[in-house]
C-alpha cells in the first residue's frame, strides 16, 4: 500500500478501532486460537469486549502456522476495515533450533554466527507465522545476580552494539518488505533495565544521563542504526521516572534526537505499573502519560483501551496523536506486506522442513561451540577415548539445557551431555550417573555417583543451575553452584581423581568453591538444542575451545559488580605511592575478578609477539596501525580473539582504566603466525563529555593489545589537536 492508502485507510476508522490497534493481547483472546477461552486469571479480570478482540492490532505469543492463520483468517473475517493483526513473540535465541543463550553468544565474539543465529531463527519463526521477535535484548549487565544477565551479551557497550546490529541484520534480513523469512526486530528494554540496584529484577534504576548515554544507551542506538523496527520500554525506572511514562528518554532522546519513527510497544503489563511505580494515581493517569511518552502499543493491560478517548474527549490528547501512533503500526504492517498478504510466511509444509532442520541443527552446534569458554585446564583436557569415564552430575543427561527464552524448543529434543559423549565414547568406558539433583540431595545416587568414579579414570562432572534459576524473575543472591552439587564435587574430589567440571548456567558464578581443586572447568552456559554433541566434542578435543567471557567472573558475590572497564579511584590499589590500608580495596577479597572480561582459554597455546605501531600520535582524519604477530605454537589447530583496549589517560570527565575498541577471531593451524592489525582514528577516542557532548580530548593514550582484558601489551600514543 502507498502511504496515501494508508491515510485513506486511518480516515475510515473510528476513533475506537484507532485506540484498538494500541492494544496487544496474549493469543488465547483470539478466535481460531486453539487456547482460546484460557484467559484465566489477570487476563480474565482485563474483561476486554468482543468488540475491541475484533480492532485489537497485535497478538502476543502465537505460534505455528496452522493457529496462526487461523487467527488472522477469523480476524479478517470480524475487522470491518480488514487491517490484519501483527504476530509478535519472543524468539530470542532461536525457535525451536536453540542456539546458546545471547550471553553464550557474546562469548563467541563471532558476529558472523551471531548474525546466523538470528538468520535462522527468524526463517524458523516466519514459516510458523510469527512477524515480530521480541528481541535482541541489548541491555548492559554488569550484575550476575540479575537473572536476565542471560539474554545480554555481557558487559561492554561497543561489544554490545556490535552484536545487536549483527542480531537486527539476521532477524530482519536485507529486505523486510520482500523477505518473507525475515521479522521484524523489536530492540529491548529501553533503557537500562539492566541496571538494576542489587540485581534483583524489576528494581529501581538510577544513572547519571552522562553514564546512560555513555555504558547503557549505545547498544540501543546501534540496533536502530541497523533499521530494528520496534523498541520495547523497560519495566524499571530510570532516574526515578519509570521508563514506560518517561518523555524524555523516549519523546526526547529515541525519537526527536534519535529520529526513530517505528513502533514503540510497552512490556508486559508495564503501563499499568506506572500506578504502583507511584506516577500514575490510576490507570487513566498511566495511560496519558504512556502517550505523552509515545508508547504506541500497550501490552496486556488496559489504560489505552479503557481511558484513551477519556483523554481525547477532554481535549488533553488530540485525536491527531492517537493518528500518528496508529499510523506507525499500520505502517509496519504494510512493511511486512500484511495488506497484501496477511498470512507472510506462515507455511504448514514448509514448518515441516524447516524448522529445527539438520542444518539448523548444525549451525546451532557450530555457535555452541564457539560460546563455551574453557576457564582452566590443568592438561587434563581434551579427554582420552581410551579412558574409562565417569559422567556425574544433575546435567549429565539433562535435556535442561537450552535455557530461558526458549519457549518453542523442546528440552527433550536436547542433545544431552551423556549422548553427545555417547558418540566419542563406547557404552564400556562411559558410566553415568546423577549424584543428586540440582538442588537436592539423595544419597542413593550420591553413592551410585561415587561407585561410579572409583572404577574410572577420570570424571567429568556436570553442575550449574536449573533453567529458571535465571532468566525474567531468576534474580539470585547467592550466585554459587546449590549446595548439593558442592558437596558433591567435594565427596567426588575426596577419591583423589582428576575431575573436569561443565557448568550448564545464566550468569557468571562464584565458583570459590570447586575452582582450585577442578582439573579442568568448561563453562558452557545453555548452549541449545546441540548443547550435548558441542560440548562432548570440546571435551573431547574434536573441537578446540575459543570462547573468550564477555561478563566478569567474581571471586565472591561481595564484588558485584565487577567488571574490567571501570574507574582508577584517587586511591587506586597499585599506585607506586599506595598505603597500605587507605586505598580502593577490600579487607577479605582482591579487588579483580576470579576471571577477567575476554578470558578464555584453548588447548592450543598463542604467543603474542611485540605490538608495533605506524605513529606516536594522530591527528582527526589520521590513522594510527597497529601490527602484532600472533603464532599458534601448538600442534593442534586453533581459534584465538586477539583484543584491543585503549585507554585515555586524562579526560574531561574521568574514563575507564581500559575500553575494547576491537577485535579480531583468528584461526591457525599448528605453527602458523598471522598479523593482527587494528586501525585507530579519533573516533574511537571520543566519549561523552559532562555537557553529554560526544568528542575527543587531545592528550595521552595508551593502546593495550593481547589476549584479554588484563593480559595486554600497551603502545602509547598521543592525540593531537
Ligand atoms: O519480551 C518480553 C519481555 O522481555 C519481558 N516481559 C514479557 C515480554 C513479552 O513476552
Amino acid at each position: 500500500m502507498k502511504e496515501e492508502e494508508l491515510y485513506q485507510l486511518l480516515n475510515k476508522m473510528t476513533l475506537d478501532e484507532k485506540i484498538a490497534q494500541l492494544m496487544q493481547l496474549a493469543t488465547p483472546f483470539f478466535k481460531g486460537s486453539s487456547t482460546r477461552g484460557h484467559i484465566t486469571g489477570p487476563m480474565k479480570e482485563m474483561g476486554v469486549s468482543e468488540s475491541v478482540i475484533e480492532h485489537t492490532g497485535s497478538v502476543l505469543g502465537a505460534s505455528g502456522a496452522r493457529e496462526i492463520k487461523a487467527i488472522q483468517h477469523r480476524h479478517l473475517e470480524d475487522n470491518r476495515l480488514g487491517i490484519p493483526l501483527l504476530m509478535m513473540s519472543d524468539i530470542v535465541h532461536g525457535f525451536k533450533t536453540i542456539f546458546p543463550v545471547p550471553l553464550a553468544i557474546g562469548c563467541s565474539w563471532d558476529l558472523d554466527l551471531a548474525r546466523q543465529s538470528a538468520e535462522v531463527a527468524a526463517k524458523e519463526a516466519a514459516v510458523s507465522g510469527i512477524h515480530v521477535t521480541f528481541a535482541p535484548m541489548v541491555d548492559l549487565v554488569r550484575d550476575p545476580r540479575w537473572g536476565r544477565v542471560m539474554e545480554s551479551t555481557g558487559e561492554d557497550p561497543y561489544l554490545n552494539g556490535e552484536f545487536a546490529r549483527a542480531f537486527v541484520q539476521g532477524f530482519q534480513g536485507e529486505d523486510l518488505a520482500n523477505d518473507m523469512y525475515s521479522v521484524a526486530a523489536c530492540v529491548k528494554h529501553f533503557a537500562a533495565y539492566g541496571a538494576v540496584e542489587g540485581g534483583r529484577d524489576y528494581n529501581t534504576v538510577d544513572l547519571s544521563e552522562r553514564h546512560l548515554r555513555e555504558y547503557y544507551l549505545p547498544a540501543y542506538k546501534s540496533a536502530l542504526e541497523a533499521g530494528c523496527e520496534m523498541v520495547m520500554t523497560a519495566f524499571t525506572t530510570i532516574n526515578g521516572v519509570p521508563a514506560t511514562g518517561n518523555r524524555t528518554l523516549m519523546n526526547d532522546v529515541l525519537r526527536q534526537e534519535w529520529g526513530f519513527e517505528g513502533v514503540i510497544i510497552s512490556d508486559w503489563g508495564a503501563v499499568k505499573e506506572l500506578i504502583p511505580h507511584g506516577v500514575a494515581q490510576d490507570l487513566k493517569e498511566a495511560a496519558l502519560k504512556a502517550f505523552r511518552a509515545t508508547v504506541d502499543i500497550e501490552m496486556m493491560t488496559t489504560a489505552y483501551i479503557d481511558h484513551l478517548k477519556e483523554w481525547v474527549d477532554e481535549g488533553v490528547v488530540a485525536e491527531g496523536e492517537i493518528d500518528q501512533a496508529v499510523m506507525r503500526i499500520l505502517r509496519l504492517k504494510n512493511k511486512l506486506g500484511l495488506f497484501e498478504n496477511p498470512y507472510r510466511g506462515a507455511d504448514e509444509q514448509l514448518e515441516e522442513t524447516v524448522v529445527f532442520s539438520p542444518s539448523h541443527r548444525q549451525m546451532a552446534k557450530a555457535l555452541a561451540v564457539k560460546s563455551c569458554v574453557l576457564l582452566k585446564n590443568d592438561g587434563v583436557l581434551p579427554l582420552d577415548q581410551e579412558q574409562h569415564l565417569a559422567l556425574i552430575g544433575p546435567f549429565a543427561d539433562n535435556g535442561d539445557v537450552l535455557g530461558p527464552w526458549s519457549w518453542q524448543g523442546s528440552k527433550m529434543d536436547a542433545v544431552t551431555l551423556r549422548q553427545g559423549l555417547a558418540s566419542h565414547i563406547s557404552e564400556e568406558r562411559l558410566s553415568v550417573a546423577k549424584g543428586c539433583g540440582i538442588q537436592s540431595v539423595n544419597e542413593a545416587e550420591m553413592m551410585a555417583a561415587l561407585q561410579a568414579a572409583q572404577t574410572a579414570d577420570r570424571i567429568v562432572l556436570a553442575l550449574g543451575e536449573a533453567s529458571e534459576m535465571s532468566g525474567e524473575a531468576g534474580s539470585r543472591t547467592a550466585i554459587k553452584l546449590p549446595k548439593p552439587q558442592i558437596e558433591l564435587f567435594k565427596r567426588l574430589k575426596a577419591l583423589n581423581k582428576e575431575i573436569v567440571v561443565v557448568l550448564f548456567n545464566g550468569r557468571p558464578l562464584d565458583l570459590s568453591d570447586i575452582v582450585d581443586e577442578a582439573d579442568a572447568i568448561l563453562e558452557a552456559w545453555y548452549p541449545g538444542s546441540e548443547a550435548g554433541s558441542a560440548v562432548a566434542d570440546l571435551l573431547m578435543g574434536q573441537e578446540n575451545p575459543s570462547g573468550k567471557l564477555t561478563m566478569s567472573f567474581p571471586q565472591t558475590v561481595g564484588q558485584v559488580p565487577v567488571y574490567y572497564n571501570h574507574f582508577n579511584t584517587g586511591r587506586p590499589l597499585n599506585a607506586p605511592d599506595a598505603q597500605e590500608r587507605y586505598v580502593s580495596h577490600y579487607l577479605d577479597s582482591p579487588n579483580d575478578p576470579l576471571f577477567p572480561f575476554g578470558y578464555g582459554l584453548s588447548y592450543s597455546t598463542f604467543t603474542y609477539a611485540q605490538v608495533t605501531s605506524t605513529a606516536s600520535t594522530i591527528k582527526k582524519g589520521e590513522t594510527l596501525t597497529l601490527t602484532v604477530e600472533v603464532t599458534n605454537t601448538s600442534d593442534r589447530p586453533g581459534e584465538e580473539i586477539v583484543q584491543l583496549y585503549i585507554r585515555d589517560h586524562v579526560g574531561e570527565v574521568v574514563r575507564p582504566l581500559k575500553e575494547l575498541k576491537g577485535f579480531k577471531r583468528i584461526s591457525l593451524q599448528p605453527g602458523e603466525s598471522c598479523q593482527v592489525q587494528f586501525d585507530i582514528k579519533e573516533e574511537q577516542l571520543r566519549y561523552t563529555h559532562a555537557d553529554l557532548q560526544w568528542k575527543s580530548d587531545p592528550g595521552a593514550f595508551t593502546a593495550y593489545v593481547g589476549p584479554n582484558s588484563e593480559h595486554v601489551t600497551a603502545v602509547p600514543f598521543q592525540l593531537m589537536d
